[in-house]
């Protein structure tokens, strides 16, 4: 049987994108180096991506076509400061610009200052093991925010600053490679000395609109002797950045699936389980775990600022989101005070080192002409963001 599920007033339903993901050509960054570097992981080069840094007017003006009330992009930090402490004017045009856009459509523009890319001439001066990038950082999100900061509508200073941790420094899976604890920690805590000192920089600045920063947040599960390894990784990569939240304007909280610990690390997800092109456990409902456990440890309110799934078959997707906004609905019915969705993602995108082949995308492009396709799904979430009601 079919029941209307409504949604609070100013409920904000986006989606979002990064600027490595979809701009093309951000040759100055780090994942670029990587992703030509012979010996990494990653299956594709980023190149062209979206082309998102010409063709955004169109895709913002289908995003709110769509229905949707909010956008969340990405500052690439190594265009608006090529080499260290020279600024580029043109580039925060660009993004001057792009945030017109939004605010032309109605969107609220939701900005982060760091979505997993540095620039090259900071990585090459120790990245984020070394204590002058967080200080770095937070000249430019002060650079950034006296040229921007009275048109944002929101602020993320770090994306998923435990994921460049764990990533980079502990598996190996991201710039710059390495696996090995004792500089994973020492990356953890720089991540978190940028996520601090770029706040205060933001809100010092001109403007005043919600800071936070965005975290990566899995429902943690064990098997019979995994507890303590769950335990330890859930308070290195999760507690103590949801512990340095309190006290920020909001939590932006990013969901995906389960991760699973046996008693000598990960074990996957549970046989028979159905799984996503990630690879990843299709469990939509880990989202209402996750925003519960934000909203508890965190104590600010929560916005769901990414969650979604790569999926051939669109029907997946609308299942899939079904699912998780059914969470969300349990979460506000609980009192809790979750103030949003962002759908990752706008548009088929680079996928870091998995590259073009997983489809997170609303909007499905056709790589050899940059041609765009709208999905279903993306008319159905539309929907429900115009109405601010879902029918399941
Ligand atoms: C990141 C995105 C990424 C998405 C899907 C998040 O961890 O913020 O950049 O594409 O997950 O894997």
């Amino acid at each position: 049987m079919s029941e209307t599920i409504t949604f609070p007033d100013g409920f904000l339903w986006g989606t979002a994108t990064a600027a490595h993901q979809v701009e093309g050509g951000n040759w100055n960054n780090d994942w670029w180096e990587w992703e030509h570097d012979p010996g990494s992981p990653t299956v594709d080069v980023s190149g062209d991506a979206c082309d998102h840094l010409w063709r955004y007017p169109a895709d913002i003006a289908v995003l709110a076509d769509l229905g949707f009330g909010a956008y969340r992009f990405s500052l690439e930090w190594s265009r608006i400061e090529p080499e260290e402490g020279e600024f580029s004017t043109a580039a925060l045009d660009h993004y001057r610009r792009m945030i017109a856009a939004t605010l032309d459509h109605d969107l609220v523009p939701v900005v982060t200052f760091h979505h997993f890319t540095t620039p090259r001439w900071a990585t090459a001066d120790g990245g984020w093991e070394s204590p002058a990038t967080p200080e770095r950082f937070a000249r430019f999100c002060e650079r950034a925010t006296a040229h921007l900061g009275d048109v944002i509508g929101m602020a993320c200073t770090i994306n998923e600053p435990n994921v460049v941790a764990v990533m980079g420094y502990l598996l190996a899976h991201f710039p710059p490679g390495v696996s090995d604890g004792a500089r994973y920690l020492r990356a953890n805590e720089q991540m978190l000395r940028g996520h601090r000192l770029g706040y205060e920089a933001i809100k010092a600045g001109r403007g005043d609109f919600p800071t936070g920063m965005t975290l990566s947040m899995q429902e943690y599960d064990c098997e019979p002797g995994g507890e303590e390894l769950m335990e330890r990784s859930r308070h290195s990569s999760e507690d103590v950045f949801l512990d340095a939240a309190r006290g920020d304007d909001f939590l932006g909280a990013q969901m995906y699936t389960r991760l699973r610990f046996g008693p000598d690390g990960l074990v996957g997800p549970p046989p028979g389980a159905t799984t996503t092109i990630m690879g990843y456990e299709f469990r939509p409902e880990s989202l209402e775990h996750c925003v519960r456990r934000a909203a508890e440890l965190a104590a600010v309110p929560i916005y769901v600022t990414e969650n979604g799934i790569a999926a051939t078959d669109d029907a997946e997707r609308v299942e899939y989101v079904t699912e998780a906004l059914r969470g969300v609905r349990r979460c506000l019915d609980d009192g809790i005070d979750v103030r949003s969705y962002f759908y990752w993602s706008l548009l088929d995108n680079f996928e870091w080192s998995e590259g073009y082949g997983p489809t997170f995308g609303l909007i499905g492009i056709d790589r050899a002409t940059q041609e765009r396709h709208v999905r279903p799904s993306a008319r159905w979430l539309g929907d429900i963001a115009r109405s601010n009601m879902m029918r399941a």
